[in-house]
Parts: C-alpha cells; structure tokens; sequence
C-alpha cells in the first residue's frame, strides 16, 4: 500500500511513518516544515518527502497513492487562536481540498485525524461515543467537527473517508511536544521537582499514547472497506479517562522528590469530557492498544533521563508548538498568515 502522510514531521507523524513503513506500507511525507530541529532523542527514520504547504497540494500530487492520512494542522488551542481565520484556511478549508483533490486521483481511503474536542464541553456525567453532540469550545476544535461534516459528503464507491477522533496524546517522539499535559507535567516533575497543574484538576480527559494512535491509524489502513467507509470512531483506550488531577498523582508517584503544585490563576477548564473507545475495538479486532497512562509517565521519566530536559525546555521553543510559531513569526520567517518568507519555504 502507497500511503502519503501529511504531517509527518510533526510529533504523531514522526512515530507514525516508521510504525506504518515496518508493518510493509510504501509511506511517502507532505509538511511544510514548521518544527524542523525541535528534535528530541532519536531522530525519526527518513522517508521519502515533500515540503509543500497543505494549501497548495493539488490532484496531481496525490496520484498513485492507495491512502492518505492527513495529519497536518495547526495542531492544538493556543496555536488555533493565535490567528483563528489562518487555522480555519489549514485546517478547514485546505483538509476539504486534500480529500477533494485525494478522491479525483483515485485515492481509495482517507484518514483524517480528528480530535475527542469535538466533544468540548460536556457534562462529566456522560461517557460520550461517536453518536453524541458535537461542543466544540475554541476555533481548532470548530475546525475538526466541519472537516468531519464536509468530507464526510464527499465519501462514495470509491472513496472512503474515515474520521479518526483521538483522545489527548502522550509519550515519547523525536519531535516531542510539551505542550500535551502528560509530557508536560512530567516534564516540569522532572526538571523542578513541580507537577505544575494549570486548571484546578478537576476536568476530565481522555488520554491516548502516541504508539496506540499508530495502532489505530494502522488498523483502519488494513482494514476491510465496508467496516470504516464513512465512519467515525473514538481513538483511545477503553478505561484511560482520567481527571487531571489523576494524571498529577502519577506523576508525583513515579518522578521521585516531586509534588504537586496549581499555576497562579489555576481554575476550572471549560474542556472537559469522558469519552467511550469500544467502537473501534469491537470493529476492528487488529486493532488492541496496550498503553496506560501510568506506564506512559513511566516511559517519559526514562527519556527525559537518558536525552535530558532543563526547565528552560519547558518555556522554549523545542517542545512548544506555539513558541516555535512565534518565534518564526518575530524572525521574520513566516507571515502571518503562516507562510515561509524568504530562505524559509
Ligand atoms: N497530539 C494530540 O494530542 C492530538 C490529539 C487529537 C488530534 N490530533 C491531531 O493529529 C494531527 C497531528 O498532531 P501532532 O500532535 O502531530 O501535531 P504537530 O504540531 O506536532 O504536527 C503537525 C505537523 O503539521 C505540519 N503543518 C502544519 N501546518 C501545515 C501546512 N499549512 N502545510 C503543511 N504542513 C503543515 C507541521 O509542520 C507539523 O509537522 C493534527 O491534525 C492534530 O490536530 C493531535
């Protein structure tokens, strides 16, 4: 199977590409580069790739391709606010031109890596699956639920549109993130001795290790056309809901001498929501996530050990997508509409 992977250099895609090329698939990259160098330990295998932005891909660079999986977006809330018309352009309107263009070249399949904040605001009450209301609460959110509604149109005999809602990622990847609140209270554990927590803890969250997302992506590649066409499903791990202040207590168990301490100003957080995962287990047996987020604090601790992680890492622009983008923006290499200037593209 030929499969193109936007956003492979990101922090999914880069555990992503090589998961998906050692079980036997042809993966080929599309990203426009916005965290080269935010590397962290082992860099990801190189693949065959392209540095083009998602808004200028065409039909023609898809052709000869069996599967897409769209990754790339402007990948989290802070991110989506800095410009929110720019992260409708990304992740809206050019997700939709992707599967528009991906159906005219013949593609079979696309996976579109949704998000479970779609969910957004919802009573901690519910246990919600695929079927439950969308309430999304900022414009990144807002963007997953329209690419869902408008490409989920486009899907026919020949073209099968899958809508991948994963639960908050963890653990490690040569382009980590540390802004995703596992590596990032494990983070600020091990490089302070403070499990820093920015709300009051008490919101619900569902949690996913980076690994099972590939799990998942891979299971749906291989699977059987009349069991995803269309579908949507919830990516994560049935039990691992956690409020975070759960995930704080683990953290604190397992980084030695650290305790838990709340951000000045830390109160309650408007995302809040439970999540169910049996669809996607009960419909593709292939698919069977192993992770616990105990185990994945446990892993993070180990690599931040073995590669090293400094407070100032914490703040900076290595592990902080929305740092990384300012600092471009200050330096004069993107504009603002996210664009390279210059040298950069
Ligand atoms: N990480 C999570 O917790 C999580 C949870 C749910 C959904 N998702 C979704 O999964 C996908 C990948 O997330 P991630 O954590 O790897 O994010 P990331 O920010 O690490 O990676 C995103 C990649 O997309 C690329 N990109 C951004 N804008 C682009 C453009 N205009 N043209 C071409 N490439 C562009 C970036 O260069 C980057 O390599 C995103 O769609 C994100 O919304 C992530």
């Amino acid at each position: 199977m030929r499969v193109l992977m936007t956003g492979h250099a990101g922090y999914i895609g880069s555990v992503m590409s090589p998961w998906l090329a050692a079980a036997g698939m042809e993966v080929h990259g599309l990203d426009s580069g916005l965290f080269e160098g935010c590397d962290f330990g082992t860099p990801a295998p190189k693949i065959p790739e392209r540095r083009i932005d998602l808004r200028d891909v065409t039909a023609r660079d898809l052709e000869g391709f069996d599967a897409v999986v769209h990754l790339a977006a402007i990948s989290n809330d802070p991110l989506g606010n800095l410009n929110p018309r720019c992260t409708y352009q990304i992740n809206h309107e050019a997700s939709v031109r992707l599967a528009e263009s991906a159906r005219a070249a013949g593609v079979g399949r696309f996976l579109y890596s949704s998000s479970c904040s779609v969910y957004g605001a919802a009573s901690p009450d519910d246990v919600l699956d695929e079927s439950a209301a969308f309430s999304p609460v900022t414009p990144y959110a807002e963007s997953k639920v329209w690419v869902e509604r408008d490409v989920a149109r486009l899907a026919s005999d020949a073209f099968s549109p899958v809508f991948l809602r994963n639960a908050t990622v963890y653990g490690v990847s040569p382009r980590l993130r540390g802004d995703l609140v596992v590596n990032n209270l494990v983070g600020w554990a091990f490089a302070t001795g403070r499990v820093l927590l920015k709300s009051d803890g008490s919101p619900w969250r569902p949690l996913v290790h980076v690994e099972d997302v590939c799990r998942a992506f891979l299971a749906v590649l291989k699977a059987d056309r009349e069991k995803i066409h269309g579908q949507a499903f919830n990516v994560g791990r049935s039990g691992e809901n956690y409020r975070i202040s759960e995930v704080a207590d683990h953290v604190r168990e397992v980084v030695a001498g650290s305790r838990i301490d709340f951000e000045a100003g830390a109160g309650p957080d408007p995302r809040c929501y439970r999540v169910r995962f049996d669809k996607l287990e009960s419909t593709l047996p292939d698919y069977r996530p192993v992770w616990t987020v105990r185990a994945g604090v446990e892993e993070l601790e180990r690599a931040y050990r073995k590669h090293g992680l400094s407070s100032g890492d914490l703040e900076g622009s290595r592990f902080l997508r929305i740092r990384r983008i300012q600092e471009h923006l200050e330096q004069g290499r993107l504009d603002a509409e996210l664009r390279w200037l210059g040298s950069g593209s």
